[in-house]
């Protein structure tokens, strides 16, 4: 079974709404970590449109699982992570228009810079994956680069209807990959759209070790509570 790290990008994207402090991303990760979740994830993007550098500081004074911090190669954010030493970094890449992370690292385009960055991060014992798409070619390429881990994007396969022809494909892609990434010797984990409906597939690949998943668990947190929380309001407006 794999580990589950839950990304809560998206609580700091409600609280940057207002930005009067709540919903806190500390209230958030201390219920996850509660109720057995294995990471927290969080992107510190380079437009800090959520997450805040002051979030990821507190999240490592109070987690007692592990904190993977997701960024770009920008050399600030790569600074400040070598300074506060999560306990493991998930190179991405990053476009300022995107919604959310749209694809894998490109490996050979970025060679140099990637090469240096996990050097730095591993000198201070920092555990280091790189976001991919599942191409045995990027798998190649983290290998040499010396990467601990490689999270295969499966942003792709969750856009596919579940039992369609083409949701298939990108599973046996991933599927491929995933044996690719196990015998060069990389820990395996995936990430990106997972949901309720095709989380399963992913989660029964062998050797998986740890999925990240944000989107889908905050949005169904909303429906979950919903009822709780007009309820309680009802009963304070009502007496
Ligand atoms: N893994 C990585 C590397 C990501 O960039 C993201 C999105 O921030 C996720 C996992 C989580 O994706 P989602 O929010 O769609 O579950």
């Amino acid at each position: 079974m794999p580990k589950l790290g839950v990304n809560i990008d998206h609580i700091a994207t409600l609280r940057q709404q207002r930005k009067i402090g709540y919903p806190s991303v500390i209230e958030a990760a201390k219920i996850l970590e509660s109720c057995g979740v294995d990471q927290i994830t969080v992107h510190l993007r380079e437009d800090r449109r959520h997450i805040q550098d002051e979030d990821v500081i507190q999240l490592k004074k109070i987690l007692n699982i592990p904190l993977n911090l997701e960024m770009a190669l920008n050399k600030e954010i790569i600074n400040f992570a070598l300074k506060l030493k999560p306990k493991e970094v998930c190179i991405v890449p990053e476009r300022r228009q995107e919604l959310t992370t749209e694809g894998g690292l490109d490996l050979e385009k970025n060679y140099k810079k990637i090469k240096s960055t996990i050097s730095k991060l591993k000198q201070e014992n920092i555990f280091v994956s790189l976001f991919i798409e599942p191409k045995e070619k990027s798998v190649r390429l983290a290998k040499e680069l010396c990467a601990d881990a490689v999270e295969i994007h499966t942003g792709k396969y969750s856009l596919c209807k579940v039992g369609a022809k083409k949701f298939y494909i990108e599973l046996d892609k991933i599927k491929r990959v995933s044996k690719f990434v196990l015998k060069e010797g990389l820990t395996l984990n995936a990430g990106h759209g997972l949901d309720y409906n095709n989380v399963k597939y992913i989660a029964e690949i062998n050797g998986m070790n740890t999925l990240n998943i944000g989107f889908s668990i905050i949005s169904r947190a909303v429906f979950v509570g919903l009822k709780q929380a007009a309820e309680e309001m009802l009963n304070l407006c009502k007496g």
